[in-house]
């Protein structure tokens, strides 16, 4: 299977392309078309079709192709927004609910695993966050007793799992991790043998609303009385775009000499954090870590950020080898909890996006509150995690950050390009943002020596695009929209990709 990135997370391996088998009928109006085949849609389609009614899922790729296929999957009632901090913002009514919708996320994957004989290395673990400083060390017992209050089991602990000095730790019961890769592909065969019908390699454009949706799709036009845009981060521009921001976190996978892998989900308190824990691949036991996280299009050498994640570990672990290197992305929400319900504005549309770093947990909970929301129950987090909330409160100076940020790209990256003379200084596999006679270009230079020219104005809401070396990806810091060397869109919110550069045009003027 493929993912959204040149590197290849430890989830692809031997995990061929999910073959889809039911065909569609062109001339029925399903009741719910979910657009996107990572955790958030796959669930959904699953509850939904059990439920009874009638749903296609669309997927631009191969299901796993987004942020699924890239995770770490730790499943946690641990959100990176912490119980004191959602306290504060919100109230201690509501970081009960926090602590009982996650909770219930977990039971849910567990309740499907189990009920459908997904073959996934579903696992509880415990999980465990360490401070290494006094500072942290008295935050964590805050952090601690206000995930207590909340209704974690939670508790001091003497030992960590891993190899780290620490002053304080914490250990929290009842988390949980599986194998990303094979879960979906197990959500897939069920949501197909009750009947669901899944596309793949069928990106979606425009969606038109009238007696029902028509959505504009690769395999002709789809017809659904709802709609679930499980796509990450929906298509458009909406309020959401301005509510959420793009990051991106790297992460390894490696052998250790000792023979002694971490039993848990492991945590430390660094900003960005840095994470821990151990998954078993075709007989071998492999420490996943990963962490480095920034703010996506704002680290053009990402080659380096692995480099600095690989000097980190080795500091730390004896590592034997190191086999799988590959970055994923995640949107954090202004307030640090997720967006989930009715798109604002619209009718009939549903979203889950604002996951954070925690996707697995927070795409199985959207699932979950979607499907109630649209077989007519009403969710009891609805209001909680509604997309339209108005929390002046809440995260508002993340707020104003995280969009002056997206502001001064709007106005100031077009004027910001590194200067090059000439195309020969690209080397193969390269690329660059540069002025070239005159003219702004996305420039990046195959293997073959190929020079591919990109507009690096990003379709969606006209920021600019900056290279990702590792991934050799496209990466638009305003709202995370990525984009392959030939411009080709690989995740929204773009409805589409770079417009390619003729040498002509440049040179006709
Ligand atoms: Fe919104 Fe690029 S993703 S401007």
């Amino acid at each position: 299977m493929k993912r959204d990135g040149a590197l290849k997370s430890i989830w692809q391996e031997n995990i061929p392309e999910y073959q889809s088998i039911n065909n569609w009928n062109k001339d029925e109006v399903y009741d719910v078309l979910i657009i996107g085949g990572g955790i958030t849609g796959l669930t959904t389609a699953v509850l939904l079709q059990s439920e009874g009614k009638k749903c296609i899922l669309a997927e631009a790729y191969n299901i796993g192709f987004g942020t699924t296929g890239g995770t770490t999957a730790h499943l946690n009632t641990i959100l990176d927004a912490s119980y004191d901090q959602i306290e504060k913002d919100f109230d201690e009514a509501d970081a009960k609910l926090v602590a009982r919708a996650t909770r219930e996320a977990i039971d849910l994957v567990e309740g499907l695993v189990t009920r459908y004989g997904i073959d996934c290395d579903f696992s509880y673990q415990p999980g465990y966050i360490y401070a290494e400083t006094a500072e942290q060390s008295s935050r964590l017992d805050e952090i601690r007793e206000a995930a207590i209050r909340a209704g974690v089991v939670a508790s001091c602990s003497e030992h960590i799992p891993v190899p780290m000095g620490f002053k304080n730790a914490c250990r929290f019961d009842m988390q949980a991790q599986l194998h990303a890769t094979r879960y979906l592909h197990g959500l897939a065969k069920t949501f197909e043998a009750a009947g669901g019908i899944l596309l793949q390699h069928c990106i979606v454009g425009n969606v038109e609303n009238g007696q029902h949706f028509t959505a504009d799709s690769a395999l002709g036009n789809i017809k659904a009385q709802k709609l679930v845009y499980a796509t990450h981060i929906p298509p458009g521009i909406n309020l959401l775009h301005f509510r959420c921001a793009p990051y991106r976190s790297y992460a390894c996978a490696f052998t250790l000499k000792t023979g002694e892998y971490p039993a848990g989900l492991i945590y430390d308190m660094n900003d960005p954090y840095n994470y821990f824990r151990t998954q078993t691949i075709s007989g071998r036991q492999y420490v996943i870590a990963g962490g480095f996280d920034h703010k996506t299009g704002h680290e053009t050498n990402t080659d380096q950020v692995f480099r600095e994640l690989e000097a980190y570990l080795r500091k730390h672990f004896d590592i034997d080898s190191i086999d799988y290197k590959w970055s994923s992305q995640y949107f954090n929400s202004t307030d640090g909890l997720p967006y989930i319900g009715e798109l604002p504005g619209e009718e009939n549309i549903y979203v889950g996006t604002g996951y954070c770093g925690n996707g697995m947990t927070l795409g199985s909970l959207a699932a979950k509150m979607i499907c109630e929301m649209i077989t007519g129950h009403e969710s009891k987090y609805g209001e909680l995690f509604d997309p339209s909330r108005i929390k002046i409160v809440a995260g508002f100076a993340d707020f104003v950050k995280e969009n002056a940020d997206v502001i001064s790209k709007f106005i100031g990256m077009r004027f910001d390009y590194e200067q090059i003379s000439a195309l020969v200084e690209l080397a193969p596999g390269d690329a660059t943002l540069a002025e070239w006679e005159g003219h702004k270009v996305a420039m990046y230079k195959d293997e073959n020596g190929r020079i591919h020219a990109l507009d690096p104005v990003c379709p969606h809401a006209k920021c600019i695009v900056d290279w990702n070396s590792a991934e050799k990806s496209w990466d638009c810091p305003c709202h995370g929209s990525r984009f392959a060397p030939n411009g080709a869109l690989l995740t929204g919110p773009a409805r589409k990709g770079l417009t390619q550069v003729k040498w002509e045009d440049i040179e006709g003027d």
